[in-house]
């Protein structure tokens, strides 16, 4: 089998590239920035230039910067590519924390009290109704940049002040109490194959490892995991980073990361986080062609049934033209009746029989 990884190529995509190659036959790395998609006439996806070729399994990752192209390269070849852990609107879903929520808020999984005000005087009239502190975002940030917290009324309104006047959408949100710190588990299939607890610098909230958060390897109670991997599949994705704020009501999502990087919890966990990756990958795409195969070899059997001439039921309502029967096409097809010869139609209350009529 032939399996591929498009990705900025960075430390966490070689090192699950590697553990691929103990698996499958063919592994490629694919440079993301040398990736083109073309839509309308001759739609597809092209890699330096070139029609990108077929592959059993590709893994499609990068940075949020890219999330307009991961998705447009995902999304192509979703129909063509056996397996991909995710599908492409899980690119854009989680480069929004808002569509995040949405989608989430759709499978009942547990998040802080979030709000979207249509303009900065809702808004101003929601911070009135608000328990304290609370938290701005842009739905679009990362690395902790576009958050920003607010102890009281006064500093939520001209924190207000400057985000109407940058004229940028943003959410607003009720502060989780975590001591300054959040959880990164990292959901492969419907499992949890490791966690990090992310601990802020002191005097910051956000802990963020950008932000200066340091990372600690956790394992998760089973209500956390069942939070992060209800996540996961109600975004439709096989690998997904969640998320998570451990508050006094338990376990509450934030945000979801499509492009998860690895080499922070690897450094920290006793699994290899690669080779469970590539085992996963490949036990996936064996399914999955091994699934094909089978489907491929029951419309076969179906053919060779037909031209055997076995009988086939169905069960369907009749179609009528007037008080004139239409039956179902197969049965021309299987009976191979036609307009040129004679039959013998045998009925009576609930039964038909027609038969080629010999002397
Ligand atoms: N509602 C919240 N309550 C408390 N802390 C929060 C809340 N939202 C975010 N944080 C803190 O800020 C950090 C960054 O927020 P997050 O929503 O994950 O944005 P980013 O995409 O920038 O990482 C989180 O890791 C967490 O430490
Ligand atoms: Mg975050």
């Amino acid at each position: 089998m032939k399996g591929a990884i498009i990705s900025l190529g960075s430390k966490s995509s070689i090192m699950v590239a590697e553990a691929m190659k103990k698996y499958f036959d063919e592994v490629e790395m694919i440079q993301l920035r040398n990736v083109e998609v073309s839509l309308g006439k001759d739609a597809g996806v092209l890699y330096e230039g070139k029609p990108l070729g077929y592959y059993d399994f590709i893994y499609v990752k990068g940075s949020f910067r890219y999330a307009n192209l991961l998705r447009s390269i995902a999304g192509m070849l979703e129909k063509k590519v056996p397996y991909m852990p995710l599908p492409g609107n899980v690119f854009s879903i989680a480069h929004n924390k808002l569509l995040t929520q949405l989608i989430l808020q759709q499978h009942n999984i547990p998040m802080p009290k979030t709000y979207v005000s249509p303009n900065v005087e809702s808004a101003k009239e929601l911070l009135e109704k608000v328990n304290y502190p609370i938290v701005m975002k842009f739905p679009e940030g990362t690395q902790g940049k576009g958050v920003m917290f607010a102890d009281s009324l006064a500093s939520a309104s001209s924190l207000l002040d400057a985000l109407g006047v940058l004229n940028q959408p943003f959410i607003i949100q009720e502060y989780v109490e975590t001591d300054g710190t959040d959880i990164r588990a990292l959901v492969v299939g419907d499992k949890v194959i490791g966690a990090m607890r992310r601990i802020a610098q002191k005097e910051e909230k956000r802990a963020n490892i950008h932000a200066g958060g340091k990372g600690e390897f956790i394992l998760l109670d089973r209500e956390t995991t069942k939070v992060a991997v209800d996540a996961a599949k109600a975004l439709d994705a096989d690998v997904l980073g969640v998320d998570i704020l451990e508050g006094g009501l338990g376990p509450q999502v934030i945000e979801v990361n499509a492009s998860p990087g690895l080499q922070g919890l690897n450094e920290v966990s006793t699994l290899d986080i690669p080779d469970e990756l590539a085992k996963f990958f490949f036990r996936k795409t064996e399914e999955v062609i091994k699934g094909k195969k089978t489907e491929d070899a029951k419309s076969v059997m179906k053919q060779i049934a037909l031209e055997n001439g076995d009988t086939q039921e169905v069960v369907s309502t009749l179609q009528f033209r007037g008080e004139k029967i239409i039956l179902p096409e197969f049965v021309s097809k299987l009976t191979r009746f036609n307009d040129r010869k004679e039959y013998s139609i045998k009925a009576k209350r609930g039964k038909l029989e027609i038969e080629e009529f010999k002397i």
